[in-house]
């Protein structure tokens, strides 16, 4: 088995608008398979097509070991509601993380893998999980959410270690 490298910002394809899929067929089961076979490899909790080369609309997640595994196609967020500070962090941005304000209840609904329409109901970890996951299939990367001066500072910081984790090699 070979594991889907996931891209790191800066990216271009994590800024990219993603499609809409037309049809869950076997092509996009195994390539949410092997999206969560990635997730799962990094320790995430949460995964886009895009951060996989993939600028398609899919989504995984699964906020605990336990807990259910999502697979959504063409997720859209149905409603919001209340609001909360999460410490995130994203695979495609290792080493770095920042508090992000986001809604924190929320309803997302979607294609399941047999392409059957379904509704999420979801709240904290997975509430935001779900947002930041929907927000890459719109090239959205959660320090977007961050004022101007953070996301400077965050983004400094995160060139500064890719920039010393290069020359180690
Ligand atoms: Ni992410």
């Amino acid at each position: 088995m070979t594991t889907l490298p996931i891209l790191k910002y800066p990216h271009p394809l994590l800024r990219q608008q993603c499609l809409d899929i037309k049809v869950v067929d076997d092509t996009v089961r195994a390539l949410a398979s092997n999206m969560v076979d990635a997730m799962r490899l990094s320790k995430g909790i949460g995964l886009a097509a895009p951060q996989v080369g993939q600028a398609v609309r899919l989504l995984v997640a699964q906020v605990e070991e336990d807990a259910p595994l999502v697979q959504l196609v063409n997720p859209r967020l149905l409603q919001t509601s209340g609001e909360l500070l999460w410490e995130e962090g994203c695979l495609s941005l290792p080493g770095i993380c920042a508090e992000v304000r986001r809604a924190s209840e929320v309803t997302v609904c979607g294609l399941d893998m047999e392409g059957k329409e379904i509704t999420v109901e979801a709240s904290e970890l997975l509430a935001v999980c779900l947002q930041h996951e929907i927000d890459h299939l719109n090239g959205v990367l959660f320090f977007d959410h961050l004022s101007h001066l953070k996301r400077h500072r965050l983004l400094a910081r995160y060139k500064k270690q890719q920039l010393s984790a290069a020359n180690e090699k």
